[in-house]
């Protein structure tokens, strides 16, 4: 078992946080607060390469490792989520499915613009009543023969403003339940397509989420992926690999919060000496030290089987539950570290707090996680 990065990953991880320091940092407290999405934040995204970085390179896209990737989310994430979760999507949700189940056709019309950063995506899998129970779709995709109608509302849409393209998923046959369920490519300009407004969000603020709302869309059949019925199936798999992402997200959220920690206590002094003589911090600080340690390894695991073609569900979710629970935790703590600094946004670790709380619902909440790694533990 060889625990050391390759040249190549550590180049990439330097690449990112030199992007985040040097792009995010300067600006993140003013977009956070006033809600602005990162433009310019994703524009160098998109000259790094990062937007389609495991995309093949036939595709328009980086040829990254998935281990790479997890490095880098780790790396923007420690400054700015609500770049993060655009790199996120775009690869893990939007890119990673058109690549793995589209056809050449959709392969060259949608997943090239996207993996070559040119346009942005969205997954519109979550609905007011479809949260947690994704198999309760409401949104319909009636089968007109040469086209699709649909019709519906989608909830709490990453990207829903900045994306281009869509991945829809709806229900044609309801009498088959989730085996009736569709995965349709559509371009956010078709008719019949209107966005509620930008939702005020606890954290993560600068990404653009909104519901967005299909009325008579019409879409050609050539647009779905894959088989019909295959849309439920779709989106399980590529939620499975969505979950390095977020993961990754909070593992960078706790171990922001964990440097700023570390540096504070370094300079802070309080009873004749610096807060991190006192072991009431250092002990706070060794704890948080081996809960990241512990989810970054979760994080590499799964990205590690899945570079090797190996089944990672399984290892997705138990990163995604631990990491986002641990990044919880570890950002409290790194509030409580600072003390009254930690509650005033300056400091960031607020800021990270509450960016925090949102790796434990999106993506699938906490619970959805042990009810994944329970089923696969309790099936053989
Ligand atoms: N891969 C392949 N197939 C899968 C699968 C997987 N990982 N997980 C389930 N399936 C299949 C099952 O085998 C089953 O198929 P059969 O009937 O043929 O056997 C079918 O899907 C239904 O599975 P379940 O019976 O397990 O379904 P369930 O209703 O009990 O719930 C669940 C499963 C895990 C709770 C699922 O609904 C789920 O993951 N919910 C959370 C959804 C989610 O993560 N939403 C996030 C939205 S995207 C987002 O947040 C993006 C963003 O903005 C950042």
């Amino acid at each position: 078992m060889n625990f050391e990065y390759s040249e190549e990953q550590k180049m990439i991880q330097q690449a990112a946080k030199d992007f985040a320091e040097r792009e995010l940092l300067h600006d993140v407290i003013e977009r956070d607060e006033k809600a602005i999405f990162p433009t310019e934040g994703i524009k160098k995204l998109v000259e790094l390469g990062f937007l389609g970085m495991m995309t093949d390179p036939k595709w328009g896209g980086g040829g990254m490792d998935t281990i790479s990737y997890v490095l880098a989310m780790e790396e923007i994430s420690k400054v700015d989520s609500s770049v993060a979760v655009v790199m996120s999507v775009c690869n893990s949700l939007v890119i990673w499915g058109l690549e793995t189940y589209g056809n050449d056709a959709q392969k060259e019309k949608y997943l090239r613009p996207l993996a070559t950063g040119q346009k942005i995506g969205a997954f519109l899998l979550s609905e007011p009543e479809a949260g947690s129970d994704a198999t309760s779709q409401r949104t319909t995709a009636e089968d007109k023969g040469d086209h699709y109608l649909i019709n519906g509302t989608k909830n709490w849409i990453t990207n829903a403003n900045s994306a281009s393209t869509y991945i829809v998923i709806a229900q044609t046959y309801p009498d088959k339940k989730h085996k009736g369920i569709n995965a349709i490519i559509v371009d956010k300009n078709t008719p019949g397509i209107t966005l509620g407004p930008h939702e005020k969000k606890m954290g993560m603020r600068s990404s653009d989420t909104h519901s967005v709302m299909f009325n008579d869309v019409k879409v050609p059949k050539e647009n779905r992926i894959g088989e019909d019925g295959f849309g439920f199936t779709f989106a399980m798999k590529t939620l499975d690999g969505g979950r390095i992402g977020i993961a990754s997200q909070a593992l960078g959220i706790a171990s922001g919060a964990f440097e700023r920690a570390v540096k504070y206590s370094k300079e802070r002094k309080a009873f004749g000496t610096e807060i991190s003589n006192h072991q009431a911090i250092a002990f706070k600080l060794a704890d948080m030290a081996v809960k990241i340690e512990n989810g970054r390894n979760l994080c590499l695991k799964a990205a590690w089987l899945k570079d090797q073609h190996l089944p990672y569900g399984l290892a997705s979710a138990m990163a995604k539950q631990y990491c986002a629970d641990m990044a919880m935790e570890v950002t409290t703590e790194a509030v409580q570290v600072h003390g009254g600094y930690g509650y005033v946004a300056e400091y960031h670790v607020e800021r990270l707090m509450r960016e925090a709380k949102l790796t434990q619902i999106y993506e699938g909440t906490s619970e959805v996680q042990k009810i994944v790694i329970s089923r696969t533990i309790l099936k053989d």
